[in-house]
């Protein structure tokens, strides 16, 4: 075991913490968690552990999930800047408004987004869990926040309710291009194609599996098939190897990087193990309102 895995082992004891770590952040980050998982996985799982201490190797709305629905917990961010740019790309007034004109609308929030949008929001999704949820939902009408490939994707399986979109989108996500797609099934016309529904519509009609991270991963290693071509962040080829090491795993270009999750190294989780450093701190009554759309999403996705 190297030294900096050791120190990190000894100070997870001393301080009673627990590392969660989420399948984009860098591969030695990923091997020294005590959890790996998608959104849904780590929100449920941060209400289970025991630890005093959670650090989430993520992005901030990981962390801020985990400390809305455990405000009793100290959750630290290796990294305070590792931030998702979709999270922020809705818009309080905006969801004032819909709610105004339209009474029935149920505002469906993934959580990839701030604490202050979800507050505003009814229910939470994860993408694992988003058709599920919206299915169960009474509301004929839903305003789908911010990801509007996700709003539409979970549209075109409920046809039965009208939806409201905004315009957010993932920059990693979106980069994955048709021509780059086609140019690798015709590399590797066995393989099969696992997308994840935050990509552009296109993208999701050339799918064999559309799914979470988790959900890709699941279905490459109950498959019968080799060879993949993988359409989501590059992070998720750890564990697709880790539990598959004898079927081959392709990507579709050079962008499917996400910066943000990439800034979490294993020098960064032991400096806030050892100086508590970047805690998730929320104002009171925007995490209680906060926490409503969540647990609604975690009794409705059981
Ligand atoms: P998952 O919920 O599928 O893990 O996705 C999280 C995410 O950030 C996708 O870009
Ligand atoms: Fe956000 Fe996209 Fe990175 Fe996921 S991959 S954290 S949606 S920027």
């Amino acid at each position: 075991m190297s030294q900096i895995v050791e120190e990190i082992r000894a100070l997870k004891e001393q301080k009673d913490a627990v590392i969660l770590a989420h399948y984009y952040v860098n591969d030695e980050v990923q091997e020294l968690a005590d959890y790996i998982g998608d959104s849904y996985y780590l929100a449920k799982l941060a209400t289970e552990v025991t630890q005093k201490t959670i650090v989430f190797c993520g992005v901030s709305f990981m962390g801020e999930s985990a400390k809305i629905l455990n405000p009793e917990k100290t959750v630290l961010m290796p990294d305070a800047a590792a931030d998702c740019p979709m999270a922020h790309m809705a818009d309080v007034d905006k969801i004032k408004k819909v709610k105004e004109e339209y009474e029935d609308v149920a505002v469906v929030c993934y959580v990839n987004s701030t604490a202050e949008l979800k507050a505003h929001s009814d229910v939470c999704v994860t993408s694992s869990n988003a058709l599920k949820i919206v299915r169960a939902l009474p509301n004929k009408r839903i305003y789908f926040i911010p990801d509007e490939n996700l709003g539409r994707y979970i549209a075109s399986k409920v046809p039965e309710k009208e939806f409201i979109f905004n315009d957010g989108f993932c920059h990693v996500h979106t980069s994955i291009s048709l021509e780059n797609v086609k140019k690798a099934k015709e590399a590797k016309p066995e393989a099969k194609v696992l997308v994840h529904p935050e990509c552009k519509l296109e993208i999701l009609k050339e799918a064999d599996y559309i799914g979470s991270t988790s959900g890709i991963i699941d279905y490459a290693t109950a498959s019968d098939a080799k060879e993949f071509i993988i359409c989501t962040e590059m992070g998720v080829l750890y564990e697709l190897q880790q539990k598959n090491p004898d079927k081959k795993f392709y990507s579709v270009g050079h962008r499917q990087y996400c910066p943000n999750m990439k800034k979490i190294s294993p020098e960064k989780v032991r400096n806030v193990l050892m100086t508590g450093e970047n805690e998730v701190v929320l104002e009171e009554t925007m995490r209680v309102r906060a926490k409503e759309p969540l647990v609604r999403m975690l009794q409705l996705a059981r």
